[in-house]
């Protein structure tokens, strides 16, 4: 159990974000949402861990690629809730693209929220955590880091880059008592992956569970890791053995 922890979720507004949110919530943690997009459906996940699970939940806009809105926001979190113990970095973006053609700017976009977006948020956090002596840091990266995903150059790279971050900061932060693991999902349906739903059965056939994951297969990956003490500097797939 998740009780009396404060867990902040990136991206936490729709899809794997908001499921883990209310996973997190259902273990009994109170939760921050950073959300870049609806407030209206921040809002939302809100208000049904609140109603359903009686945690305290707030939802703040930021733009997790800026580091200095980051540092605003983690200071506002902190002012809210007192501090930080589960961080887990899940905005993401896809702009795909063959890498002969791709221009340099749809690259940065992809690295800038990935990537440092995940740095952003740890360089803010990792204080709070290292001043509890605790901390879980999950983030999550996908199997394109794994296997590499032709059109997907800018979006691999940043997701394997994930990795060692995720490894890099396991080993500086374990003598503070602070994992950090990744979760490395499949073909998850969310909004990222509508507009593979017509090609559903194509790639159901390339998954040896035979179909796609959930949004909650995800989350209780990150609710696991979040409540695992021995684990870190793992990279845990979700992916229905894809990448096995
Ligand atoms: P999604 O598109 O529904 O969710 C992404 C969330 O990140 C959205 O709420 C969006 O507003 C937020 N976001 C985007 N840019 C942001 C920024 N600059 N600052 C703050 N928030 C921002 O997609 P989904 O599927 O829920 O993705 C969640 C994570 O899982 C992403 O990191 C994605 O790369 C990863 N993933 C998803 C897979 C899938 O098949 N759906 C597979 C592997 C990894």
């Amino acid at each position: 159990m998740l009780n009396g922890k404060i867990a902040v979720i990136t991206g936490g507004a729709r899809g794997i974000g908001a499921a883990a949110a209310a996973k997190l919530a259902a273990q009994g943690a109170d939760i921050a949402v950073i959300y870049a997009g609806s407030s209206a459906l921040a809002a939302q996940v809100c208000s049904q861990c609140s109603s359903l699970h009686g945690v305290k939940a707030r939802a703040y806009p930021c733009n997790v690629a800026d580091f200095d809105a980051v540092r605003q926001t983690v200071t506002q979190i902190r002012s809210d809730f007192g501090t930080v113990h589960i961080l887990v970095n899940n905005a993401g973006i896809t702009r795909d693209g063959l890498v002969a053609a791709m221009s340099e700017q749809t690259f940065d976009e992809v690295l800038d929220v990935n990537l440092k977006g995940a740095f952003n948020m740890i360089r803010h956090c990792a204080g709070l955590m290292i001043r509890n002596r605790f901390g879980r840091i999950i983030n999550i990266t996908s199997v394109a880091a794994l296997t590499g995903n032709p059109g997907q150059a800018n979006y691999a790279a940043s997701k394997a880059g994930l990795i060692g971050l995720t490894k890099t900061v396991a080993r500086e932060l374990a003598p503070r008592g602070i994992t950090c693991n990744a979760v490395a999902p499949g073909f998850i349906a969310t909004d990222m992956t509508k507009e593979l739903s017509g090609q559903a059965a194509q790639l159901a056939a390339g998954i040896p569970l035979g179909h796609m994951g959930t949004a909650e297969d995800v989350a209780q990956a990150v609710a696991f890791m979040a409540d695992a003490p021995y684990i870190t500097g793992e990279v845990l797939r979700v992916d229905g053995g894809i990448a096995m």
